[in-house]
């Protein structure tokens, strides 16, 4: 949440930043600002609304020529989508410019004390306090912004990732992280800031990792890292494993596109090097011995949105090959209740982005009880990952429309290869059923690649029903988390009123939503595999006909009999059981695009909403 980029260096900071707030803009799109140090003073521009704003804005008003500045893109909390509580925030005196990710939660009482001290603040922000306190600080610390920084942060509680700068110290910028994501872009003779690498990708593959309660003092020249008492600290070098092009949008219309598209890669690399030479998983890079994962007697999958669908999905495929209990916990919900878990505990925190809050807090959680933590996870050196006892990358590659895709195909991939690894190390599957499962794994690259291949009658009906008042999406078994989802996705891109049930908990009162027309995707289990499912979503799908709905079905090829019961089918390949979510999704994600472009919506960046979810 919230999008933050800085630089240092000969290059014009106005074009450097402006180019990473653009590839920032899925964390936030509520305003956008940016602040450039000019002839010893500061020059900002900030503009409620996208980044196209600012834009406008610095065509009417540019900037001067500066080589040091920092941008922000905004979702909002504190203080709604205006042009004051835009980001940056500059001190009264005009000395120091901030922005901010994160919640700083005292912030009243720290407001109240600056209010009593005589500064007049003119937004509603937490942030704006950071702005006065360290100007207020900054003369007792010898006008040294990095003293002043570590000072001020030691007063701070919450979350937040800060970047200052300072006229006085034109070649500075100061950044410090607390809970809220921030790496640095290692260039020559020039550095970066950012919440993610994508903002300076264009310009360095060197990037190093900041740990918890660490400040970074860049110049065009070197990097320091600290904690906040400043004692130096050893950051963690890593390299960028792909180039620009992957955060563009390579000829398609929109990101979400893109990613739907880029399905088929994605579930290969995710597969990558995960099977050895005997055929036997080797999950080497995740760092849990066998032994204790030998121990554990259950599996808690916590996360949040799409990323709790994939848990959900896992805790099927996990529990029938290991027969270890497996719960799924809704991140924001599981250390606020007290739960059972302790070393012999596994719990498993899926997480695209690896910086969403509350799945970072409950693994948190989950550690303080002495569980052992496994990270599922796209973004390498993220909170989650780099806090977890072990990890496995779900390599979809950047991931930018805010609707999750890929990375809910790639989370189910990765949590079914733990699974069928602890299956293996444990000795409770043969080898020749976990080769099989491999294979069928294997081949679901090109399963999904069939079903891009035949979405577009799904485009037709999403036209079609895009004026419905509310959409259902019913499924049994896996295909419920995949009812969850479709409904999500249409949630959070159609914006209309869309649920997904299990199918045989319908008549236990949703059912009362049913009326003439009321479109009903159903999520058919295959005739194949447990025929009972197939029959007993039939009757579901009678259920909610007699009453009026009028039946999309997603039902696999060769499915005949379901052509009686639906108005619509929409066909998918043949696949176990078990591998369904990850071709029925598909159609599904497709139908809410199309919906929401026919609606004329951003489908990138919904309202409301932001990729990366860093508050709780
Ligand atoms: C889904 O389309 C959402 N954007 C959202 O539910 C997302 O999956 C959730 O916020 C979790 O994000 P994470 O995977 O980055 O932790």
């Amino acid at each position: 949440m919230c999008g933050i980029v800085g630089y240092v260096g000969k290059k014009q900071a106005l074009e450097v930043v402006v180019a990473g707030l653009r590839r920032m803009e899925y964390r936030g799109y509520d305003s956008a600002g940016i602040a450039v140090i000019s002839g010893g003073h500061l020059e900002v521009r900030k503009k409620a609304g996208k980044l196209v704003n600012l834009q406008t804005l610095l065509g009417s008003d540019p900037l001067p020529n500066s080589t040091t500045g920092i941008g922000h893109t905004r979702w909002a909390t504190h203080g709604g989508p205006t042009d004051s509580n835009a980001h940056p925030h500059v001190s009264e005196d005009g000395t120091v410019a901030v922005i901010h990710n994160g919640i700083i939660e005292n912030f009243a009482e720290l407001r109240g004390e600056l209010t009593a001290a005589g500064v007049t603040l003119t937004s509603e922000t937490d942030t704006e306090v950071v702005a006065h306190l360290l100007a207020k600080t900054l003369p007792a610390a010898g006008n040294d912004l990095v003293a002043a920084m570590r000072q001020v942060c030691g007063r701070l509680e919450g979350a937040f990732t800060l970047v200052a700068i300072d006229p006085r110290q034109p070649d500075l910028v100061v950044g410090a992280r607390r809970n809220s994501p921030l790496v640095v872009g290692v260039g020559v003779g020039e550095n970066f800031l950012a919440s993610d690498v994508s903002a300076f990708v264009d310009h360095t593959r060197n990037a190093l990792e900041l740990g918890q309660d660490q400040i970074v003092v860049l110049t065009a020249a070197s990097i320091r890292v600290m904690d906040f008492a400043g004692n130096p600290v050893e950051a963690r070098p890593f390299t960028i494993d792909w180039d620009a092009s992957a955060v563009e949008k390579g000829g398609h219309d929109l990101f979400m596109l893109k990613e739907i598209a880029e399905q088929p890669k994605a579930v290969a690399d995710a597969l990558l090097g995960r099977v050895g030479n005997d055929g036997r998983i080797q999950l080497d890079e995740m760092g849990l011995d066998d032994q204790a994962l030998r121990d554990i007697d259950k599996v808690v999958v916590v996360a949040c949105g799409t990323a709790a669908h994939a848990g959900m999905v896992a805790k099927y495929a996990i529990e029938h090959w290991t027969r270890i209990p497996v719960e799924m916990e809704l991140a924001s919900e599981f250390r606020y209740r007290d739960p059972i878990v302790n070393a012999r505990s596994l719990v498993i925190a899926i997480s695209q982005s690896g910086e969403t809050m509350d799945t970072l807090m409950a693994l948190r959680h989950a550690k303080d009880q002495g569980a052992k933590t496994l990270a599922i996870c796209n973004t390498v050196g993220s909170s989650i990952p780099r806090e977890a006892d072990a990890v496995i990358y779900t390599y979809a590659g950047p991931e930018i429309a805010v609707a999750s895709t890929k990375a809910f195909l790639t989370q189910i991939i990765a949590a079914y290869l733990v699974g069928l690894y602890l299956a293996q190390v444990r000795e409770v599957m043969p080898g020749e059923d976990i080769a099989a499962v491999l294979a069928d794994l294997a081949d679901m690259p090109g399963k999904v690649d069939l079903v891009l291949d035949t979405v577009e009658p799904v485009r037709a009906l999403a036209r079609e029903f895009a004026g419905a008042p509310s959409v259902l999406f019913i499924g049994r078994h896996v295909g419920f988390p995949v009812a969850l989802e479709g409904a999500l996705k249409l949630k959070e891109l159609a914006y209309m009123h869309a649920e997904g049930f299990a199918a045989g908990e319908l008549k236990h009162g949703p059912i009362a939503l049913i009326e003439d027309g009321v479109p009903v995707v159903v999520i058919v289990p295959s005739p194949a595999g447990r025929a009972i499912l197939h029959d007993k979503i039939i009757s579901n799908i009678q259920e909610v006909r007699a009453r009026g709905a009028r039946i999309i079905a997603i039902a696999e090829e060769g499915d005949e009999k379901i052509n009686d019961y639906a108005d619509h089918v929409i066909r998918v390949p043949v696949v176990p059981p078990l591998m369904a979510p990850l071709v029925a999704t598909v159609p599904l994600q497709v139908f809410a695009c199309e919906m929401a472009t026919a609606k004329g919506h951003d489908v990138d960046q919904p309202r409301n909403l932001a990729k990366s979810v860093t508050v709780e």
